[in-house]
């Protein structure tokens, strides 16, 4: 069972998230638990203030790093604290991979300025869903659970099913039909109603090389690429040169500086 525990201010933006479709399916079979905490509840103070003025000035309001560490303290614990922020590291399909094999994870859903600086002593890790700046941390923590519950072994009938998906092989998926077999003039390429499943395979896999050459070329440099897979990326116009860049190793992944402790941190 895999636990997701969201701290936000806005848990019933959330709460459908929670209930409905496969998540809400995967809860009532046990297979995820999802848990949403209000950090009002740990204010501290009868007006339920969470957030003060920033230090320096300045507009917005931010965070208290003690209400953040009161509502962590509530829970559980957890194998990972997540703090969703812009200026976290790109959450992509590995790292939900990775976030799939754990048993609970916490989350920080930030509003206004954000939080205290000194929260990211209290996490292991900070995440952004994207180049861009929401008004909440809410949608950020579905896309995360969307992605991850997806993974967790069983919520998903078919377990294949999403071995092939976008950059699970590293590629952008191929692309898929259903009926009509005859639409506004367009049909179904042969080959998928033809019964040969290496056929199938093989085309899929042509089409899912194709797209990501022209879609996003700059996945090709750290997927697994066969020398048949070159093959056919040469059919489709990839220079010697591409090839080459593709099928190198990829570049080591600079580690991160080490995290303050919340000790270490100036005092005001
Ligand atoms: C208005 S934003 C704060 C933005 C912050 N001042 C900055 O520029 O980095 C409020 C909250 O939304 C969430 N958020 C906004 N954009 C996000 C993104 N791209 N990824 C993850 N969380 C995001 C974070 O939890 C953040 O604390």
């Amino acid at each position: 069972m895999l636990t997701f525990s969201f701290l936000t201010l806005f848990p019933e933006l959330l709460a459908p998230f929670a209930a409905e479709a496969i998540v809400g399916k995967a809860r009532e079979r046990g297979l995820i638990d999802v848990r949403l905490v209000n950090m009002r509840d740990f204010s501290g103070n009868k007006h339920l203030k969470v957030d003060d003025a920033p230090y320096g000035g300045g507009a917005g309001m931010v965070i208290r790093v003690d209400v953040a560490e009161r509502a962590l303290a509530s829970l559980p614990p957890a194998d990972e604290v997540i703090l969703l922020t812009p200026a976290g590291a790109p959450f992509t399909q590995a790292v939900a991979e990775e976030l799939a094999t754990r048993s609970h994870l916490a989350f920080l859903c930030g509003r206004y300025e954000g939080f205290d600086a000194r929260v990211e002593g209290l996490v292991t890790r900070e995440l952004s869903i994207g180049d861009f700046v929401m008004m909440g941390g809410e949608a950020a923590a579905a896309c995360v659970l969307e992605a991850v519950a997806r993974l967790v072994p069983g919520v998903i009938g078919d377990p294949d099913s999403h071995r092939a998906d976008s950059f699970s092989s590293g590629l952008l998926d191929y692309p898929e039909y259903t009926r009509p077999p005859e639409w506004r003039g367009l049909g179904v390429p042969e080959v998928l109603r033809g019964g040969n499943h290496a056929a199938v395979a093989a085309w899929r896999r042509a089409q899912a090389l194709e797209r990501t050459r022209q879609r996003r070329p700059d996945l090709l440099a750290s997927a697994a690429l066969s020398p048949q897979d070159s093959t056919v990326l040469s059919a489709l116009g990839a220079t010697t040169q591409e090839l080459q860049a593709w099928n190198a190793p990829p570049a080591p992944v600079p580690r991160r500086p080490r995290r303050k402790k919340p000790q270490e941190t100036r005092k005001e």
